[in-house]
């Protein structure tokens, strides 16, 4: 009979990823299967994020509950990110664990298994070209790993110390995870790396030099393959040949995340993010004349340490600005072994919430005017989800979240949907062809 294994993702995408191969791997050569009740499984794993505070102090009260209910014999595994940045220090807080696995010792699940307290945590593991067996969650959209870690110095930034330095995949592998994801009936892929649009600086292996450019032109070849996302591009990177493939490939869909993370100069400097006002403003305008239909979201951070007032108001003259689609908000939270960690003018609590506060406030105003011009519109929608409250939905190219009335026949298919009803983040509508 096979074994359960229950996963809980936290995170980011990568580690959506991570968790799919962790299930492909046990799944392959331990013959484990998927379970959604953690109590009935024999393997409880946790794939942890360590971007920010909070999720880190809740993993041991999570693990708290899952040792006290689980089934007797069941092993618990903590992997991810702060398996990364905490190691063994995980095991003594929590001595019931069974094993640390880190974000990048990923293949390494079917071995730590049978290891008593291991603990994997090497950020220096090379895993770019291993050949993880295959499993995904959705048969219509693939995500597919084209770089490991990431290289930049970001002052705020865990990251770098969790998955360690930067290494594309090698083109070829990449081009033969799509072909077998669109073989399997995903008319579209997703591509994930911390910083997508530097991709092919540097492979582990002697590959031919390619960038971004080119793996986006590659991919476009496979006739089965209608749509390319891709997550996180970097401003700094954007330049105008990115700039000008993705608005002209027809296959790439025309959503583009652009982590501000802040508007002032000054502050990107501090953070060290490689890129002032001015030029985010820039890429947003030649993006823009380029592809009009485009939308765009972003990350942003406020009450980074020294940040004034003042340069918080760049922030929303920013925001103001280019009208983002979506906007992720954090308030800064100071990380361990990272720069700004050891930067002393804090922002004082109550100020970083009001700023929160303005920008999701600011943020709202934008959504509702969109929103208020939507009935009527019509979208391509390709559908992914079922609902089992009588609803499909899907994306549209430039990313707007859809649901129509239907069932599964709609599911991998493309339809042409105008739109009746708004709410916040999810319009309805009905399909016209
Ligand atoms: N504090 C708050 N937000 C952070 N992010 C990354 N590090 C921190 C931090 N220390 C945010 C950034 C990034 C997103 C994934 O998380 O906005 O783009
Ligand atoms: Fe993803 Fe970053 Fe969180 Fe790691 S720390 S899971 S890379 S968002």
């Amino acid at each position: 009979m096979s074994k359960k294994v229950f996963i809980e993702t936290l995170g980011c995408a990568m580690n959506e990823r991570d968790s799919e191969h962790m299930l492909a791997e046990l799944n392959k050569k331990e013959n484990y299967s998927a379970t959604t009740d953690f109590k009935e499984a024999d393997l409880i794993l946790i794939n942890t994020c360590s971007v920010r505070e909070k999720p880190v102090s809740k993993l041991f009260s999570e693990l708290g509950v899952f040792n006290k209910s689980k089934k007797e014999d069941s092993k618990i595994g903590v992997c991810g990110c702060t398996a990364s940045h905490l190691g063994e220090e995980i095991i003594k807080r929590a001595p019931y664990v069974d094993f640390v696995l880190g974000a990048r010792n990923v293949s390494k699940i079917t071995e730590v298994l049978h290891r008593s307290k291991a603990v994997e945590v090497d950020i220096d593991y090379d895993e770019s070209e291993f050949a993880f067996s295959d499993f995904r969650s959705s048969t219509y959209k693939a995500f597919i790993n084209i770089s490991i870690g990431c290289d930049k110095q970001c002052t705020y930034c865990i990251v770098p110390k969790t998955r360690g330095e930067e290494i594309s995949i090698p083109l070829n592998l990449i081009v033969n995870e799509a072909r077998r994801a669109t073989s399997k009936g995903a008319k579209e892929i997703f591509l994930l790396g911390q910083n997508v649009n530097n991709y092919g600086r540097r492979f582990s292996g002697n590959h031919e030099k390619v960038n971004f450019t080119k793996l986006l032109q590659e991919l476009s070849k496979i006739k089965t393959l209608e749509r390319i996302r891709f997550t996180s591009p970097h401003p700094f990177h954007m330049d105008d040949e990115f700039i000008e493939e993705f608005s002209s490939n027809p296959k790439v869909c025309k959503s583009m995340h652009m982590p501000l993370q802040s508007g002032n100069t000054k502050v990107l400097k501090d953070m060290k993010r490689g890129y002032s006002k001015e030029w985010f403003l820039d890429r947003v305008k030649k993006l823009r004349s380029m592809c009009p239909d485009v939308s765009i979201s972003t990350d942003i951070i406020v009450a980074f340490p020294g940040e004034s007032d003042q340069e918080f108001e760049d922030t929303m003259d920013v925001m103001r600005q280019v009208e983002f689609d979506q906007v992720f908000s954090f308030k800064y939270s100071p990380r361990p072994e990272t720069e700004a960690e050891h930067f002393t003018e804090v922002v004082a609590p109550d100020i970083a919430s009001a700023r929160l506060t303005r920008v999701q406030e600011l943020h709202t105003e934008h959504i509702d005017k969109k929103n208020s011009t939507q009935i009527g519109n019509v979208y391509r929608v390709y559908f992914e989800e079922l609902f089992n409250d009588g609803y499909v939905s899907g994306r549209s190219d430039n990313n707007i979240v859809i649901k129509i009335k239907g069932s599964d026949e709609y599911l991998g298919e493309f339809r042409d949907v105008q739109i009746t009803s708004i709410a916040r983040t999810v319009l309805t509508g009905e399909v016209i062809k």
